[in-house]
């Protein structure tokens, strides 16, 4: 008789089993074949576009400002404009790589001429001038590019604090001469000078691929 009861008992335990691996592999089953199904809203995708992108800016922008604050730190604001020279586009290939989009900063009045705004980027970069000339607050953008497969985050760039008028302010008042030296040296055709705080710099300029925006939903 106890046989019989812990038989029993087995192959409940067993029926169990399987009646509820059976019912998660159909729980498991319907929820893959609603997420093939699931239509997003054109909002949705644009709404995570903007997330990553902020979250992608964010971080480029804290390398960059971490790397040049401590390259003034150790040798002073001239030789951080060689550090920059030479760093500031290959921070940024490295944030690049690890998010697998291109990442730059774009600018009509730019110092490393590789800035240089780009036709597609160029009414985006306008309206953000305009808006910071007005006093009207530049908030983040996307827009669709080839046929919406590419969303291109854009960010305006102004200029926060002092630290930057040490190489983008006034020459002779928040530049040094030793530092404009080392600026014209660098930088022949440099069109990066005479700001104020407050003022435009450029954009972060994101190009998104659409396909790689949905697969984070
Ligand atoms: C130590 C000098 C220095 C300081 C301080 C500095 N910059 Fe720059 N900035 C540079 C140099 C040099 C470049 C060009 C880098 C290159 O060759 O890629 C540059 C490039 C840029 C660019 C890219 C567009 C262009 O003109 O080529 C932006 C945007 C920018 N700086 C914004 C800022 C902001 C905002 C701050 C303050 C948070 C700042 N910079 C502080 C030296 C400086």
């Amino acid at each position: 008789m106890k046989k019989i009861f812990y038989l029993l008992l087995f192959s409940t335990t067993v029926w169990a089993c399987n009646s509820n691996e059976r019912i998660s592999k159909e729980v498991f089953d319907d929820v893959n074949r609603s997420m093939e199904v699931k239509k997003l809203s054109e909002s949705q995708i644009i709404e995570e576009a903007m997330n990553w992108g902020e979250e992608i800016s964010s971080e480029a922008q804290t390398q960059l400002i971490g790397a040049l604050q401590n390259a003034i730190a150790e040798n002073g604001v001239q030789e951080a404009i060689r550090f920059c020279h030479v760093e500031a586009l290959p921070i940024l290939s490295e944030v690049s790589e690890k998010y697998n989009v291109a990442i730059r900063r774009a600018s009509s009045d730019y110092r490393n001429p590789e800035d240089q705004v780009r036709d597609y980027e160029e009414v985006i970069l306008d309206a953000y001038a305009y808006n910071a000339e007005n006093g009207i607050k530049n908030e983040p953008n996307i827009q669709k590019l080839d046929n919406g497969d590419v969303l291109l985050f854009t960010k305006a760039i102004q200029i926060p604090n002092s630290l930057c008028l040490n190489c983008h302010g006034e020459p002779g008042k928040d530049i040094t001469d030793e530092t404009l030296k080392v600026i014209n040296e660098l930088y022949p055709e440099d069109k990066a000078k005479g700001h104020k705080i407050g003022d435009l710099r450029g954009m972060w300029s994101i190009r998104l691929p659409r396909a790689e925006v949905i697969k984070r939903l």
